[in-house]
């Protein structure tokens, strides 16, 4: 039984306080953070332990140039002034690490044969999953996150992901955001207008 709960203090990180930010401090990010995030996204839930997330941190002048020409408008200046930009990608060719992932039973051969429109979906579910977790986690470590869906993703597959089985799904950047470039935080739906107990 789980007998912890996260403070206060910890809720208003990751979720009241957290924001998505389009403006950074000139402050970097090292690599062993970036790993630390990882470490924690990874324990997130996905079906049958797939894990078909994939990560590509976006940190050098030369990798943000590739990324550049397949950004919409709006998104360039965010990505160009980001510490890092991750392209969070799916495998979508996931079951073949299912044999490691999920040892106890021959879960590849639940998916192997099925049709690629199918093998997306559930790529496209889990790794949407775990790309939540990695912004929970790298809120969780202090760093603030930019996600942003606006960008070309066959450009962005063809610039990074040429001959591999991985697609990009959405790219998140990092660091620490200028709070005070940020727009007053929009509204959310109410418990009553999105849940009901039955
Ligand atoms: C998957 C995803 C895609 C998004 N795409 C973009 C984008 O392309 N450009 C952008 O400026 N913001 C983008 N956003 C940011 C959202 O507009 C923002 O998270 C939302 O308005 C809530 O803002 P808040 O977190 O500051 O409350 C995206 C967010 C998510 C989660």
């Amino acid at each position: 039984m789980v007998s912890v709960m996260l403070s206060n203090e910890g809720q208003e990180l990751i979720f009241r306080n957290a924001r998505s930010y389009s403006y950074w401090l000139d402050r970097p990010v090292d690599d062993g953070l970036l790993r630390q995030v990882y470490e924690l996204t990874k324990m997130g839930p996905t079906s049958a332990n797939m894990c078909p997330l994939r990560i590509l941190f976006v940190k050098l002048r030369e990798a943000k140039e590739r990324l550049k020409p397949a950004l919409d408008a709006g998104n360039v200046n965010k990505v160009m002034t980001a510490p890092v930009t991750a392209i969070l990608g799916m495998d979508v060719r996931f079951y073949e690490k299912l044999p490691q992932l999920f040892p106890h039973a021959d879960a590849r051969s639940w998916f192997k044969d099925l049709p690629e429109p199918v093998l997306e979906y559930v790529a496209l579910r889990n790794s949407s999953l775990q790309g939540a977790y990695f912004m929970l986690a790298a809120r969780s470590l202090g760093l603030d996150c930019g996600p942003m869906s606006g960008f070309n993703n066959a450009k962005v597959d063809a610039a990074f992901f040429a001959g591999t089985t991985i697609k990009s799904n959405f790219l998140c950047a990092l660091g620490y955001g200028d709070a005070s470039k940020l727009y007053p935080r929009s509204p959310r739906l109410t418990f009553e207008e999105t849940c009901q107990i039955i």
